[in-house]
């Protein structure tokens, strides 16, 4: 349609190679929007006549029915449209579509509008698990576990902490996509090609019509660049990085040398040939599909890179790294969520862990501390109780008086009282007494489950409000164009 200034049509193998339709659907419905919106603006500008907006509007509200074939000649979902809208409104209207615009605004306001929405999505979705976490948390606030470090055995603490630990980092998540969407959420269209038009248009108008906050102000700005795609993409990397921990956490867990963990039947896999197979194949394509997310990013950024300002092609690529990224970050918050539910705690488990091990050395240390003994040596004490456990294959409570007494290299504690500490500090007891902001310690993990309670119906709310400012600004724009379609009709 456009090539009037070029001689001869392009071949079948250029064409598919220069035309992005197959990537373009995803954005039909926000194109033929943002058209609509733009043709609003022309006819309350005077730019077009009533008769004209209307003959256009109309074919468009057809063309939100209508499947678009990837057959056409077209070389993106613009043109397609545009050539469709001259067919059903009669060159004279249709033809004028497209004053004062250009695709180089249209393509990043569609993807503007669909980043926007998919980030509305993934907070919700994000919502529910962090809910699910915090739920989970309260359930399990009095199961004992150990923590690991360099996945040996560190510390006593709770799987409730476990859980609150995930929740914080989606709560991080979830505060990067709050954040982007303002940076988001402004309106590219009217930008033109690259400099503006003289036509008299009113870009705030269209920006409003859309449900946007605000403009891409520069016009140079607004159709070079595309860093907001690279940072939706980079939180979905952050965001699947995150998931992809907590996938592997419970890959372990879920083995029987732990059995911490087990899945339920309905997210998990079997062998096509060991029958007694049950693999967490839902967890490792978490890990797996991280792997891909990241990939989208570094290509992004190697497109961005090197480019000079204003619309180039290459920018074309970008979109095909955006789609699956949402899809594979909603995907996944969705099975994670339900994966999470259905999952059932080994508790006895979880706490025969701590029996076998010596997690329990830092508390009995930091006993040792509150009578007066400097860290470091009980410290040294405690290594060395450990050590003559270790080899006699006993646990820490099991040593009898005489091999304590030998740990003691001075004076500084008497060994009945240090036998005495041994056999006072329990999982239990260090758990009452851990009391430091953000530990393990019972009392925390109440608090820290109310406060990440509230802290989530913000975002809960928020998020709504968003949703229905979009809903609110494209319903007021569909139902201003059914007005003048029906009196027209
Ligand atoms: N199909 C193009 C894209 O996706 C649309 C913009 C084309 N603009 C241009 N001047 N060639 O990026």
């Amino acid at each position: 349609m456009y090539r009037s200034r070029l001689e001869g049509k392009l071949d079948k193998h250029t064409l598919e190679f220069l035309s992005s339709i197959s990537d373009d659907f995803q954005i039909a419905l926000y194109d033929i929007l943002g058209s609509q919106a733009h043709t609003m603006m022309l006819l309350e500008n005077k730019i077009i006549t009533k008769s004209e907006a209307t003959k256009i509007l109309t074919a468009l509200e057809k063309l939100k029915k209508e499947e678009f074939s990837e057959k056409s000649e077209a070389e993106d979902i613009h043109e397609l449209i545009e050539s469709l809208v001259i067919k059903k409104a009669g060159k004279e209207a249709g033809g004028k579509m497209h004053t004062a615009r250009s695709r180089n605004d249209q393509v990043t306001l569609d993807i503007r509008m669909k980043i926007r929405d998919d980030i509305n999505i993934i907070c919700f979705c994000l919502n529910e698990v962090i809910s699910t976490l915090i739920q989970l948390a309260e359930k399990y606030q009095n199961t004992i576990m150990p923590l690991y470090t360099h996945l040996q055995q560190a510390q006593v603490g709770l799987f409730s902490h476990f859980l609150l630990a995930y929740a914080d980092a989606l709560f991080r998540d979830l505060d990067r996509f709050y954040v982007t969407y303002g940076r988001v959420n402004e309106s590219p269209l009217g930008a033109g090609p690259v400099g503006g038009t003289s036509i008299p248009i009113d870009r705030q108008s269209t920006a409003k019509m859309l449900g946007f906050k605000g403009l891409v102000e520069n016009s140079i700005d607004a159709t070079s660049s595309r860093d907001f795609v690279a940072e939706y993409v980079g939180n979905c990397s952050i965001l699947m990085t995150n998931l992809s921990r907590m996938a592997e956490d419970f890959i372990i867990w879920s083995t029987s040398e732990f059995s911490f963990l087990e899945l339920s039947d309905k997210f998990t896999s079997t062998s096509s040939v060991m029958p007694q197979k049950k693999n967490p194949d839902i967890l490792e394509l978490i890990r797996g599909k991280t792997a891909q997310v990241i990939g989208y990013q570094m290509a992004i950024l190697s497109n961005l890179k090197g480019l000079p300002s204003g619309y180039n092609r290459d920018l074309q690529q970008i979109k095909v790294s955006i789609w699956p990224t949402s899809k594979i970050a909603i995907s996944s918050l969705l099975v994670v969520n339900s994966l999470l539910k259905t999952m059932n705690v080994n508790e006895k488990k979880l706490r025969q862990a701590i029996d076998r091990g010596f997690s329990i050395s830092l508390d009995i240390a930091e006993n040792l501390v509150r009578k007066g003994i400097p860290f470091r040596l009980s410290h040294k004490i405690v290594g060395h109780l450990v050590q003559i456990a270790a080899n006699s294959k006993k646990s820490l409570s099991q040593l009898s008086l005489s091999e304590v007494k030998e740990t003691i290299p001075s004076k500084e504690i008497d060994a009945k009282e240090l036998y005495k500490i041994i056999q006072s500090t329990t999982p239990e007891s260090s758990l009452d007494t851990r009391r430091s902001q953000g530990s393990s310690g019972k009392h925390e993990q109440q608090r820290m489950i109310a406060d990440r309670k509230k802290k989530i119906q913000a975002y809960v709310i928020g998020t709504t409000k968003r949703t229905n400012e979009v809903r609110t600004a494209i319903q007021g724009l569909e139902s201003k164009l059914k007005v003048l379609i029906k009196n027209k009709a």
